[in-house]
């Protein structure tokens, strides 16, 4: 059965001491009254990611970097490789965020040479795709994040595919208050799914966890997370608060 997962993103938010703190605070609350059948990830800065490791069960939550460079290493100013972040003990990677596609120019291109370095170092990466207000207005929203797929993950192996977590992000839903409704996520995570089936078979297509990401609060989850066809989700604000985190992972 496909992996339920709680995602949170806390983007360029936290200092290292406001970080680790809340990364205590979700540890407890994942330790105490957390779902056991749902993944719980925290996607923290670079900075962050060895101190929340130490700070966390391991065994109970996985710590997601939230990009890495599209080079292996070498001269890079300021870059930060696949290899360096599994190397603090993170497990995952967030990829192809609308917020990197938008303001620092994240193509496809660019973004398959980065999902071949995370997987060649056994990350997992959480690829996100999702369409622009003006892209769902005209209606054609379900293409056009189907063609992200096609562009990206979907040139990768089926071997490989099946260690991605997809997170569908509508950018007009995110840091908005503006929520996709039930019906809007349920229909692209099942066309998604229904890409996915057709170009890597309905087995794998059964398999690959589909979050949503947009908005999502301790308030709507529950709603969100009915729809079959979404497997979680992928957090900002509200993961930045551990009281309304947990309401999220417990949501289901
Ligand atoms: P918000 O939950 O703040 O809308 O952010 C969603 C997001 O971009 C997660 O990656």
């Amino acid at each position: 059965m496909r992996k339920k997962v709680v995602a949170g993103n806390w983007k360029c938010n936290t200092t290292l001491q406001e970080g680790v703190e809340l990364a205590i605070a979700v540890n407890q609350l994942v330790a105490e009254k957390g779902a056991k059948d749902v993944v719980v990830v925290l996607g923290t800065p670079f900075t962050h990611l060895t101190s929340v490791i130490s700070a966390i069960d391991s065994k109970r939550i996985g710590v997601a970097a939230q990009n890495c460079a599209a080079e292996a290493k070498g001269a890079f100013t300021g870059e930060v490789s696949a290899s360096m972040v599994k190397s603090t003990g993170a497990e995952y990677v967030i990829l192809g965020h609308s917020e990197r596609r938008e303001y620092y120019g994240e193509t496809s291109e660019i973004l398959n040479k980065k999902l071949a370095l995370a997987l060649e170092n056994s990350l997992t990466p959480i690829y996100c795709c999702g369409e622009a207000l003006a892209i769902r207005n005209a209606g054609t929203q379900n293409e056009y994040v189907i063609n992200q797929l096609k562009e990206t993950v979907f040139q990768l192996s089926a071997e490989d595919f099946k260690k991605i977590i997809i997170a569908y992000e509508p950018i007009w839903a995110i840091g908005t208050g503006v929520t996709a409704t039930t019906e809007q996520a349920q229909e692209m995570h099942k066309a998604l799914r229904e890409a996915v089936a057709e170009k890597f078979g309905q087995e794998i297509a059964n398999e690959t966890s589909i979050l949503y990401g947009g908005s999502c609060n301790a308030k709507n989850a529950n709603e969100l997370f009915a729809n079959p066809d979404v497997d979680g989700g992928l957090i900002g604000g509200a993961s930045l608060k551990a009281e309304d985190f947990i309401q999220i992972i417990n949501a289901y």
